[in-house]
């Protein structure tokens, strides 16, 4: 017995055997307008580099979400996180952002940053928890019809 009730999510970490549950949240979570979303070449060329830590939320056995994220020196980057939209607003987000603080902060990381999509509402998600954003790259990623859109660069101390 775990003791964990049957329905609460769990964050563990992963690794390359969990890449096609990783690319199903990813394909349903980012919309493709965007051009924020990996590649599963992207994700597994990343996975084995050292200081890159992917964690998967799941629920009854499920995936419902992933952050991948990378540290060097004292320094931690999320490089990505997603949530299938069916389980978004629960908080999961949220749990992913804390598991990512906290596994960095362990492993010796003050400073921590982010880039995201100027407009996305994970900006939000971001302020909650603490980043601030700390400038703006110009035209930085590029939609599926060519659209430029700028990114914000977040920061967090801890
Ligand atoms: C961003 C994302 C991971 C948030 O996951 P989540 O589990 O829904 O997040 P939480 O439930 O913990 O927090 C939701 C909060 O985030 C913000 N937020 C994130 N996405 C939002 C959306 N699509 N619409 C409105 N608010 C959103 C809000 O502030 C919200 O706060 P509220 O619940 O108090 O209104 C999820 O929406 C997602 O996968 N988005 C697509 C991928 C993406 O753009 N990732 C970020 C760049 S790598």
């Amino acid at each position: 017995m775990s003791g964990l009730a049957p329905d609460s999510l769990t964050i563990q970490r992963g690794g390359g055997a969990d890449l096609d549950e990783v690319m199903a949240v990813m394909a349903d979570a980012f919309d493709p307008r965007f051009g924020e979303a990996w590649t599963r070449a992207q994700c597994a060329g990343i996975l084995p580099l050292p200081g890159v830590i992917l964690h998967v939320a799941r629920r009854r056995g499920e995936a419902l979400g992933f952050s991948l994220s990378r540290r060097a020196m004292d320094e931690a980057e999320l490089l990505l996180i997603a949530v299938r939209r069916q389980a978004s607003g629960q908080g999961i987000g949220g749990q992913l952002i804390a598991r990512f603080v906290e596994d960095h902060r362990a492993a010796g990381a003050h400073h921590l940053h982010l880039e995201v999509r100027d407009g996305n509402p994970a900006v939000s998600l971001y302020t909650a928890h603490d980043f601030e954003i700390a400038g703006r790259r110009s035209r930085y990623y590029r939609g599926t019809d060519g659209e430029l859109f700028d990114a914000l660069t977040m920061v967090r101390m801890i």
